[in-house]
């Protein structure tokens, strides 16, 4: 198993144990699995009772079985960011209250360093009792942390504090531990993504294909990570990533105010933007009327913004995309050189699966060391693991 703390920073042990809501727990998975987790299921022999383990698998937990004698507790406590239990008895909370340790879930409890989130379950008046206010008070002071219980109807039919929260408030938690203790955490960071418009008149201009996926993505994934994101965006149809600061802008011109206006304190830049490199020398005010068979126009260079921060003084640890369509590896080299960079992320642009509006891509990274070929995958994945490679080369003093 992958040690623990690697920068994915997502690792989940999700522990259910028999209560009446651990029929949730599907969704609670798919919840978690979207939002970028890996997550290992241990179900306690009550559970089976009331979640299919197959129904775990169906939607990406991978089971582990209770009945393994090995280091299986460690391995886990080791592999876990966190360990979740939901839903938590009433007998659970017990077990954990006296440092129980008579199966794989109470255990790995004992054993983990993971922060340890429980979201109790159970009829009111036992979560009312006196001995369940001694176990969660017993444990809150020992910095487990309490997702609800919330308020509401429960299976039994009665109302009142007790009843499971829901999947989407686990998640949120942890989203918001997670932030917290990513990996990034409120490292400021800065993605350009999407096209740039450059206007020929009030009605035309030139611009490319960049639907911002790539982009968006990343900025996606690095506030995963605990990041202060900043994504400067040229126009696209997509929605900001959550936790993720948007400024549009439409030309070349303007996208380069956008990253200035945000560089002091910056510590990592990722260029993913389809930036112009020439905008028409002349807007015109007014709509080009058709006249002659033929339309000469003038085109000036517009900035370079990512050679720009590669220059800067101070600067952040700058990383480059190269967008190609032949000689993918040396020209995306020669920019790796050229402008100074920490990192290329080489994609051919072109051909289907990769590049300009794809859901996937198939990307290349290059750095002053090494040249690494990645298989097509989404680019939500390669997003992730982008980040992951790019909290791997950052200057130490850069981490959390
Ligand atoms: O947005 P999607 O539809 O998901 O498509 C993703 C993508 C193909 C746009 C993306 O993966 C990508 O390759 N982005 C870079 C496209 C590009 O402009 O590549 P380039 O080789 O022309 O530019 C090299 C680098 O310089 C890029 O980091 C670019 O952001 C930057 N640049 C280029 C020109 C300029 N004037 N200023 C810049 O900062």
């Amino acid at each position: 198993m992958r040690d623990r703390g690697s920068p994915q920073g997502r690792r989940v042990v999700l522990g259910i144990t028999g209560g009446i809501a651990a029929y949730k727990a599907p969704e609670l998975v798919r919840q978690l699995r979207a939002a970028g987790a890996e997550v290992r299921a241990v179900l306690s022999r009550s559970a089976t009772r009331f979640v299919a383990p197959g129904a775990l698998a169906a939607v990406g937990a991978e089971l582990i079985d209770d009945e393994d004698t090995g280091m299986l507790h460690i391995d886990l406590a080791r592999w876990a960011d966190v360990v979740l239990i939901a839903p938590a008895t009433a007998h659970l909370l017990a077990r954990l209250a006296i440092g129980a340790a008579d199966d794989l879930l109470t255990t790995l409890c004992l054993a983990t360093e993971a922060p340890l989130c429980v979201a109790p379950a159970m009829n009111r008046v036992m979560w009312e009792h006196p001995a369940t206010r001694a176990n969660h008070a017993q444990l809150l002071g020992r910095g487990v942390l309490f997702v609800g219980p919330g308020q509401g109807p429960q299976a039994c039919g009665e109302n009142g504090p007790g009843r499971m929260s829901e999947p989407a408030e686990i998640v949120a938690f942890l989203e918001r531990l997670w932030s917290e203790t990513g990996v990034l955490r409120n490292i400021p960071a800065l993605v350009t993504a999407g096209p740039t418009y450059e206007a020929l008149d009030p009605a035309r201009g030139f611009t490319n294909r960049s639907s911002g996926k790539m982009g968006y993505a990343i900025a996606a994934a690095l506030a995963e990570q605990g990041a202060q994101v900043v994504l400067v965006s040229g126009p696209t149809a997509l929605a900001a990533p959550p936790r993720v600061h948007r400024v549009l802008v439409t030309s070349a011109v303007e996208m380069r105010e956008a990253v200035l206006a945000h560089r002091d304190g910056l510590r990592l830049f990722v260029g993913a933007a389809a930036v112009a490199d020439y905008r028409p020398e002349t807007i015109s005010p007014q709509k080009l009327k058709k006249q002659a068979d033929s339309l000469t126009i003038t085109f000036v260079r517009n900035p370079d913004i990512l050679a720009e921060v590669a220059q800067w003084q101070p600067r952040p640890f700058t990383v480059g995309f190269a967008a190609e369509t032949e000689e993918l590896e040396s020209h995306a080299r020669t920019k790796l050189e050229k402008k100074g960079l920490d990192l290329v992320i080489a994609n051919p642009v072109g051909e289907p699966g990769a590049g300009f509006g794809e859901d996937q891509n198939r990307v290349t990274l290059i750095d002053r060391d090494r040249t690494v070929a990645w298989t097509a995958a989404p680019k939500t994945e390669i997003a992730r693991r982008i980040v992951t490679e790019i909290i791997k080369r950052l200057p130490r003093n850069t981490h959390a």
